[in-house]
């Protein structure tokens, strides 16, 4: 009995170990991307022995090999006889395919984004208005992006990684979401990769994209969507419906009413509606949630917005349902997706 407490008490103390050292996750993948090491092998197609690795990559053969070993131990990349090779989530890694989701690892794990963290219990404590993004960096993370084009950028592209995932995941749990539309505006679009998946994968929809002037003047040109600079919160371009994707999670009760007023206003009185795409926390989970897996990221995004944003929350069902009340919308409706966000309609 004693040697299974002795033993219980031993696991503890190692899962806190998780909580000291968990941050070598972020900082040895932001050193995979940073070094190339997913693209080199992506360009190699096949397995690749050390030292033809470090050759590559310009690297200590010696220091590579630590990271390498903690990388196949994390299941990050696989090694073989012949060398390492590439897994379904190292292939993420490479800079610039299609799928890759390394520019969200090196936009959270950069060190303006990293900063506010060391504040988060000064805030909580404090109660304070201000997230400790404000705090440690002076200005909110918008008015911050807008005088730093290069930070601003590496938002629009880490929020795009999540636009490749969310948008296809949109599509097939809600098949019929865009049917009987003509124009969509995506409201606070970032640079228009959304909309760009979206009017790709349903062909009869005009799109615009909408977002401040900076933002929308760094956005790639697009076959069927009109870019277009502005403030939310003053007005919205007209459109048979709005979309509003990873945008009211950054703002409080009072901002969020604002912003789906100035929506209202936009869209068709009859056949318009408001869409939104956004995590719901706190739902019972199905099976196919791999334990909790999906939770976990809202919840984690909700201590994003805790940390870098000033009113910014992760919602559940009815702070959604009292916020869309509230905002004079009178019928609305939920879907789960097979993604961490759902899908919520909401006419007016
Ligand atoms: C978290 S990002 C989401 C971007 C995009 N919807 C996506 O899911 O990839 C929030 C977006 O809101 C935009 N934004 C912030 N304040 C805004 C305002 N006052 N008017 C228009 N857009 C705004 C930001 O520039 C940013 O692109």
């Amino acid at each position: 009995m004693e040697r299974q407490e002795e033993l219980k008490a031993a696991a503890a103390k190692e899962e806190i170990w998780k909580y000291a050292y968990g941050f070598t996750d972020m900082a040895v993948v932001k050193c995979a991307i940073e070094l190339g090491i997913a693209d080199a092998l992506e360009r190699h197609q096949a397995p690749m022995p050390l030292a033809q690795l470090s050759s590559i990559l310009r690297c200590s053969s010696p220091h590579l090999h630590r990271i390498m070993r903690f990388l196949v131990h994390r299941q990050i990349f696989k090694e073989d006889s012949k060398g390492y090779v590439q897994t379904p989530i190292s292939r993420l890694l490479v800079r610039n395919g299609e799928q890759s989701m390394a520019a969200l690892v090196l936009l959270e794990s950069n060190p303006v984004m990293l900063a506010p963290w060391h504040g988060l219990s000064a805030r909580v404590q404090g109660g304070g208005a201000s997230a400790p993004f404000t705090t440690a960096h002076g200005s909110d993370i918008w008015c911050y992006s807008a005088a730093n084009s290069a930070h601003s950028k590496m938002i629009d592209d880490g929020m795009a990684c999540d636009a490749r995932l969310w948008v296809p995941a949109v599509v097939d749990g809600c098949p019929k979401l865009f049917d009987g539309l003509r124009t969509l505006v995506d409201v606070g679009g970032g640079n228009g990769t959304a909309m760009r998946i979206l009017v790709k994968a349903c062909p009869w929809l005009c799109g615009i994209n909408f977002d401040l002037p900076h933002v929308v003047a760094a956005a790639p040109d697009c076959v069927g969507v009109e870019h277009v600079a502005g403030d939310m919160f003053h007005g919205v371009p007209k459109a048979d419906a709005a979309f509003l994707m990873k945008v009211l999670h950054d703002w409080g009760d009072e901002e969020c009413i604002q912003i789906l007023r100035r929506c209202r206003e936009a869209i068709d009185k009859d056949k318009g509606k408001v869409i939104i795409v956004e995590a719901v926390v706190g739902e019972e989970e199905n099976e196919e949630d791999n334990n909790n897996r999906l939770e976990y990221a809202r919840l984690s995004l909700d201590m994003v917005m805790l940390a870098h944003t000033d009113t910014g929350k992760e919602r559940t069902k009815s702070e959604w349902t009292h916020l869309l009340t509230r905002a004079g919308f009178t019928r609305f409706t939920f879907t789960r997706i097979h993604a961490i966000p759902s899908v919520i309609q909401a006419w007016p």
